[in-house]
């Protein structure tokens, strides 16, 4: 048997949809962006949706619309995606790295304050996995101290708390469409704010700091003057076709959804004998996505003393379960540890020590829709008769 980590779901509905574009000839960012927009604002209930390139494209143009530039710094957890740090780099700004809670993989909110300085302009807490980051925390001491949050909420759709959808009650939440997540466009992201001056400047922004949209002008009287450019801006729009797809994908999503937490909860269940796999861990109140099913390798307890041994031994599991068809991945990396930021801030893998750890120790299980009980439980069965010392 072959089992991938994960596989997109596409039928009939995103093929023809997605033939529209071509048969009008509005590829670009056009009528179909716009209903994807409008969408996942209505999934969401965010007040102000705008579509670009990717959920990196995002996340910059959410710092460059919030201002962040030399000088700043930008405080951020280490196991997140190598995208979350990249985006302060771009903007001459510092990332400060912050531990995180091994129990979520998310940022330990009992950290925070002792890395804010006056330079300190954003936070930017990473919803990993499908799991909401501790928003409620999060924004709490950013108000405190007059900070703006940013979320990273690439992975987060479908992440709730108490009802609250992830970026919504940030300053911005940035979505990413990769194929790895729970909806996709093959590349894209989505920028979600309830200010309506960050959703101008970022609309803006996203097509080179046009005052208006092609489609506007387009529609609009005398389509062949063109608009004002106030602003220095960049191309991050997403194209009709990936809009066409993305508004077919989201009319699933929470079916996408429902087989994506049907599977998990038959992983958590049939796994929990495992006393040496740490399965996912949801605080009260919280809804997972799953846009990942992490688990932590630890047949002892994770201590900086045993980390190297222990993640030997995850190697070789994920080394047999490869042999026999499965495929695992880490859940994501620590990007203290990666060669930029290492040599650049010379920060020591055991400076951020749950971060080194999950580095080290996650291991992603697959899960996809069209998963079926039978190829779940290949999974489960080699994970069951693994000889873990
Ligand atoms: C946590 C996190 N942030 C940012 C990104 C970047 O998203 P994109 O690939 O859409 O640019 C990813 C992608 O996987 C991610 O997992």
């Amino acid at each position: 048997m072959k089992i991938p980590i994960t596989k997109p779901y596409f039928g009939e509905e995103e093929r023809a949809l997605i033939q529209r574009p071509l048969e009008t000839g509005w590829v670009v960012q056009g009528p179909y962006v716009k209903e994807f927009e409008d969408k996942f604002a209505a999934y969401t209930g965010a007040s102000y949706t705008i579509a670009t390139s990717s959920c990196t494209t995002a996340l910059h143009l959410g710092l460059v619309a919030l201002g962040v530039g030399p000088g700043d710094e930008v405080i951020l957890p280490s196991f997140t995606w190598v995208a979350t740090a990249n985006v302060v780099e771009m903007q001459g700004a510092k990332p400060v790295f912050v531990d995180i809670d091994l129990d979520t993989f998310n940022i330990d909110p009992s950290q925070i304050e002792a890395a804010i300085t006056p330079h300190t302009k954003v936070i930017v807490p990473v919803s990993l996995f499908g799991l909401s980051a501790p928003l409620p925390e999060v924004i709490k001491i950013a108000r405190k101290h007059g900070l703006k949050v940013v979320e990273d909420d690439a992975c987060a759709t479908g992440a709730w708390i108490n009802g609250v959808h992830a970026g919504t009650q940030a300053d911005i939440g940035c979505f990413s469409f990769h194929p790895r997540k729970a909806i996709t466009t093959g590349e894209g992201g989505m920028v979600v704010t309830c200010d309506e001056k960050i959703a101008d400047s970022v609309r803006s922004l996203r097509d080179h700091g046009a005052s208006m949209s092609d489609l506007a002008r387009h529609q609009g009287p005398r389509s062949y003057l063109l608009p004002e450019f106030n602003m220095v801006g960049y191309n991050y729009r997403m194209t009709d076709i990936q809009g066409a797809l993305g508004s077919a994908q989201i009319e699933r999503l929470v079916w996408v959804l429902e087989q994506r937490r049907r599977l998990a909860s038959r992983y958590d269940e049939l796994l929990s004998e495992l006393d040496w796999l740490q399965t996912p861990v949801i605080p009260e109140g919280y809804q997972h996505g799953y846009q990942s099913y992490v688990t932590l390798f630890s047949p002892q307890t994770p201590a900086l003393e045993n980390v190297e041994a222990l993640n030997a031994a995850r190697n070789q599991l994920m080394d047999n379960l490869a042999n026999a068809g499965i495929a695992t991945r880490p859940g994501t990396h620590a990007v203290h540890m990666l060669g930029f930021y290492r040599h650049k801030y010379g920060i020591k893998p055991e400076d951020l020590p749950h971060a080194y750890m999950a580095d080290q120790l996650s291991m992603a299980l697959p899960l996809y829709v069209g998963m079926t009980e039978a190829e779940q439980d290949y999974v489960i069965q080699h994970l069951t008769e693994a000889e873990v010392a």
